[in-house]
């Protein structure tokens, strides 16, 4: 039994009107403790439908989301569960911060969860640590925070309710290359030490390639392909139909591939470009 799964969901906006829209249509997903799941796709291709799926926000007009075996909208006990135990950090999440020091933004979702201010107290500093945001800047006025770090915030909001998966719906978007190793970095990191489950869904393919244990692609509301980073790059004239790419540094080892350097097709970060390299030029190949 997958930890999470849906069974042929749709869904549709503004159902019996005249702006009727199928956001998802008969999606057949599972995703398993532990794993680090990307979702990517062009825009408007169903992600953030999905994520709201996902937590019970929104309910299927058909089909099932099954959290461990069971429909999430079984019960209104069970939906409400499902809201602790799969957190969603939205797009765009800083412009949901609202308190009026950073602390207490993180300790916003412990407190609402009727957890003792001891509790509280130890799941923001936790929270905190995770997304490498310093103890004296609790005090501080979110407004004043860097882009950056304002995003981690928001992610500690949702890291400080200790969900069993955490979903981060497009969390590098509209950030610096900083910010953005900052923010994959920690992710990375919480996956490692925590064993949770991570959902993200991204535009940037380097960021995937970077992370990802496994790749679900979206295209006009169905699932277009799943699998490995591997098996989902490989099929790079695919992606670039449905509106996506590889990573750029697989573009560069096409190429040289294609203009007759025995190298691999199959380069999907700096790193694996980089031993790469090295392997050929120590073949004696001179990269003319
Ligand atoms: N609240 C809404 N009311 C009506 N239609 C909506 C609503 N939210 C999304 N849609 C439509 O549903 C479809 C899927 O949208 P969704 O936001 O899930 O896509 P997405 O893959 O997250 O896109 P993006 O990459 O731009 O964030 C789109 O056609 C979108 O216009
Ligand atoms: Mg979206």
């Amino acid at each position: 039994m997958s930890l999470l799964q849906t069974e042929n969901l749709s869904y549709i906006y503004g159902e019996g009107t005249p702006f009727r829209v199928t956001a998802l249509d008969n999606v057949n997903i599972e995703i398993e403790k532990g794993e680090l799941v990307a979702v990517i796709g062009h825009t408007g291709s169903g992600k953030s439908t999905l994520m709201q799926q996902f937590n019970g926000l929104l309910k299927p007009t058909s089909g099932k989301v099954l959290l461990d075996g069971e429909d999430i909208h079984s019960s209104k006990t069970k939906t409400l569960e499902t809201r602790f135990r799969v957190g969603l950090c939205f797009q765009y999440p800083e412009y949901q911060l609202f308190e009026n020091t950073v602390y207490d933004d993180i300790a916003f979702g412990p407190k609402n969860m009727g957890l003792s201010k001891a509790e509280v107290d130890k799941r923001v500093r936790t929270a905190a640590k995770y997304v490498g945001i310093p103890e004296h800047a609790f005090e501080t006025h979110p407004f004043d925070l860097s882009g950056g770090e304002k995003r981690r915030v928001a992610i500690a909001g949702v890291i400080s309710m200790e969900p069993e998966i955490l979903i981060l719906d497009e969390p590098t978007s509209g950030l610096d290359p900083r910010g953005r190793e900052q923010i994959l970095s920690l992710i990375k990191n919480y996956r490692e030490q925590t064993g949770k489950t991570v959902i993200i869904v991204s535009h940037s393919m380097d960021d995937v390639a970077k992370i990802a244990t496994k790749v679900i692609v979206m295209n006009n509301a169905k699932v277009e392909m799943r699998g490995t980073v591997d098996n989902v790059f490989e099929k790079s004239d695919r992606l670039c139909e449905i509106g996506l790419s590889v990573p750029q540094i697989t573009e560069v080892f096409v190429k040289l591939h294609a203009m007759g350097y025995p190298v691999s097709e199959k380069i999907y970060t700096t790193e694996q470009g980089f031993a790469e390299i090295k392997k050929l030029l120590k073949g004696g190949e001179a990269l003319a």
